[in-house]
């Protein structure tokens, strides 16, 4: 997979910045890609540095960065700030923001205000909503107004008192059924790539064969297009029981707690600061 489309003066190629076009040419040339979560600017510089083509301020930072119970308390200015931070760091990757509860479900144009903001004040790409049904002609709406909508199907955390909680999705036949539809539908209206959370691997199989726009899996299994992981989850940040999906790719809690025993240490010890840290008499 490549971001680069010119050359500067060094020779070297240079990178433009990720577009909705660029995901479907990955999709039609069979280029697996990933996506990850961020919540702030230096996150976000991290994972551009990194070469990763988007970068979602899911609001799953309410949980793994505010320390709230579930998604459903965060607010839209709340998302707004993060996205705001998000896009400050981020140079070439495209900028998903997620839309919070209880900001886009009244319908499309409660939708368009605040997918609107999500790009004027927060300088998002595009914008992330749960849900297919109703949602379909919100997303027609947002696609209409010139806004790149993200969707997101299977479990949708924002609906969890509804849904009864963390689990898989769409086992039942009828379930999966109606879940390809749902995908099917939001690709006609518009939606530029599909999120599809924590359902059975043959799920994520028919809807990637049933679109032409990038599924991105979390929990869906290896036929996605792209796959998605929460930074703090990957990273080794977030405490508590993972789900069976995360896989942690590093283990920054231990490093960050031996590091602050390592600078306690130091410090009772007369250590730290050393002569090279010091500004001399
Ligand atoms: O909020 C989030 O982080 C998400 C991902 C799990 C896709 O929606």
């Amino acid at each position: 997979m490549s971001v680069h489309s010119s050359v500067d003066g060094s020779g070297a190629p240079a990178r433009r910045p990720v577009t909705i076009h660029d995901l479907a040419r990955h999709k039609a040339d069979g280029d697996r890609f990933i996506m990850v979560t961020a919540a702030d600017a230096s996150a976000a510089a991290l994972l551009d540095d990194s070469g990763v083509p988007i970068i979602l301020v899911g609001d799953s930072l309410a949980m793994v960065a505010l320390g709230y119970d579930s998604t459903i308390p965060i607010t839209l200015d709340e998302m707004l700030h993060h996205t705001r931070a998000v896009s400050r760091g981020a140079r070439h990757a495209l900028v998903v923001g997620d839309l919070p509860f209880g900001s886009y479900q009244d319908g499309p144009s409660q939708a368009l205000a605040s997918a609107t903001r999500m790009l004027k004040e927060a300088h998002a790409n595009a914008v992330k909503l749960e849900g297919g049904g109703p949602m379909i002609e919100v997303t027609a709406h947002l696609v209409r107004a010139g806004i790149p909508v993200m969707s997101h199907l299977g479990l949708t955390p924002q609906s969890m008192n509804q849904t009864g909680g963390f689990r898989v999705q769409a086992r039942e036949r009828a379930d999966a059924d109606r879940l390809v539809e749902d995908a099917v539908a939001l690709a006609e209206a518009g939606a530029f790539a599909i999120v599809l959370e924590c359902v059975p691997n043959e799920v994520g199989r028919r809807v990637t064969d049933a679109v032409d726009v990038p599924t991105i899996g979390i929990g869906a299994g290896p036929h996605t297009d792209a796959q998605v992981l929460v930074w703090h989850d990957m990273l080794g940040l977030t405490t508590g029981r993972l789900p069976r999906f995360v896989k942690q790719y590093a283990d920054l809690r231990a490093e960050i707690g031996s590091a602050i025993k390592t600078f306690a240490a130091e410090v009772a010890d007369g250590e730290y600061p050393a002569a090279e840290h010091t500004y001399g008499d």
